[in-house]
């Protein structure tokens, strides 16, 4: 059955008190409207349509690396049908048109699907859920028989009406043939004065339709986002989700609503997370990995049973199995540690291999560099990159042993088993097996006074 799929996000999003466009929120670093077409892409839609309006080009801009969307504008925003009769001229005649309202980043692919099966394309289908509190919602009105006759909106509502707790969560399966023809019956008579889409309901069931509702899982899955109170609490209720998943998936955290997962998370066996980590991007942990408290990282592979102690920050790096990171270490883009290799406190890595079991364990800055296996940077050694304009590189043979606070002046090689004495500032190659120091010579003199006070 051919599927085409409109999301509504035109509106201006008042209550956030933001610049920006409502649906370009983001939950877990993701637009708010990103959620909603992956969660419809899912599906595999013939097409997918989204109605904007306010922000437009800023919308699409922010979606532009998403395939295959089709885009509706909505120049006046006069409702959500109105806003469905703008996409009409793109959709296909398809057997079934899916409308998702573009405020609802949590529902389910699989609560699309439940709606399109019950829809099959000849039923009107409505997403509805019951709740405590139904204030906001349109009411989902049925008859005598049970059967669903209209959806009347908060603003609309009687005494009666009011107290009608299933409502309409903006999710809507309407056979493709009757889209082009109950949307034309839309009026504005209403207390909104909007073209209400969920008025096809009472459209079709006075024409002698049937009209169906299936029930979303959970209230989350389908509340809205109106304010950056409601943002922030489906944050907590989308991370708590996805911690779950990995508890599941067998990974020991500390506290589950202690995590931050913006991005994709795959982990390997019994992976230990302490509280308050920020995975960002795609990261790999592989088993045995044990990640300290406070640590973010992003765009990175950690090896198998590599530590990575509190407070680091790791960014498009790899790391190699066994690995000893931190605490407080820096690791940016390009820095590829091999097996066993150690980065400690206060150490600044960036476009940096380091080799099997090299250290580089207190207060150094390793940039551009290449260093071999068995290698140990002394505390407080600079590779020193940047002349003002451009970079250099700084490579180091296995073995090497480069003593403390010494400045490698780039572009530079360190022959293997080399020695620096500590201390010094190596502009020049320096050769294999040998020790290599520059430095002042150290000289004592004799009955020399420290200066007193003139009184
Ligand atoms: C809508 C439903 C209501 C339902 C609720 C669920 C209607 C008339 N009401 O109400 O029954 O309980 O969602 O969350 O459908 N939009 C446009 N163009 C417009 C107006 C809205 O694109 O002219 C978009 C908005 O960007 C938003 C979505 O449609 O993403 C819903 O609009 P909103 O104003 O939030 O509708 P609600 O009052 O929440
Ligand atoms: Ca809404």
């Amino acid at each position: 059955m051919q599927l085409s799929v409109v999301i509504l996000a035109a509106g201006k999003g008042t209550r956030m008190r933001s610049d920006k466009p409502k649906v370009l929120h983001e939950i877990a670093n993701t637009p708010i409207l990103e959620h909603i077409v992956r969660a419809a892409h899912a599906l595999d839609p013939f097409e997918t349509v989204v109605t904007y309006g306010h922000g437009g080009e800023q919308v699409k801009q922010r979606l532009s690396h998403i395939d295959g969307l089709k885009w509706a504008e909505q120049k006046e925003q006069l409702g959500t049908g109105h806003a469905v009769q703008q996409a009409l001229p793109q959709l296909a005649k398809s057997d079934i048109c899916l409308v998702v309202v573009g405020d609802i980043p949590l529902i389910q692919t699989e609560t699309l699907a439940k709606l399109v099966t019950a829809s099959n394309g000849d039923k009107l289908a409505v997403l509805s859920v019951v709740l405590d509190n139904p204030t906001g919602y349109g009411r989902i009105v049925k008859n005598d028989k049970g059967e669903v006759t209209a959806i009347v909106e908060e603003k609309d509502t009687n005494a009666e009406q009011k107290l009608i707790t299933e409502i309409n969560t903006g999710v809507m399966a309407i056979p493709g043939k009757h889209l082009e023809d109950w949307l034309a019956q839309l009026d504005n008579n209403n207390a909104q004065d909007e073209y209400y889409l969920t008025d096809l309901i009472e459209i079709a069931h006075k024409a002698g339709f049937k009209i169906t509702a299936a029930q979303a899982s959970c209230e989350a899955e389908v509340s809205g986002i109106n304010n950056k109170l409601q943002l922030a609490t489906l944050e907590r209720e989308f991370q708590l989700k996805q911690a779950e998943a990995l508890m599941l998936e067998g990974a020991t955290l500390a506290d589950p609503s202690r995590i931050d997962i913006r991005g994709s998370l795959s982990i390997g066996r019994d992976v230990e997370i302490d509280v308050n980590c920020v995975f960002i991007g795609d990261v790999t942990l592989g088993d045995g990995v044990k990640i300290s408290s406070n640590c973010v990282i992003e765009n990175s592979s950690i090896g198998s049973n590599t530590v990575i102690k509190a407070n680091s920050v790791l960014e498009n790096s790899s790391t190699g199995e066994s690995c000893d990171i931190g605490p407080f270490a820096r690791l940016r883009p390009g820095t590829q540690l091999a097996n066993r290799a150690k980065i400690g406190n206060f150490v600044e890595t960036k476009k940096a291999i380091i080799g099997e079991g090299s250290k580089v364990n207190h207060l150094s800055y390793i940039g551009d560099a290449e260093i071999g296996q068995a290698v140990n940077i002394g505390a407080g050694t600079i590779t020193c990159n940047y002349d003002g304009v451009n970079k250099f590189k700084t490579t180091i043979g296995d073995g090497a042993f480069i003593g403390t606070n010494s400045s490698l002046v780039a572009p530079i090689e360190i022959g293997e088993n080399a020695t620096i004495g500590a201390g010094s500032t190596v502009s020049k190659s320096a050769p294999g097996a040998q020790l290599t120091i520059s430095r002042a010579k150290q000289k004592s003199i004799e009955g020399w006074q420290r200066p007193v006070k003139k009184k």
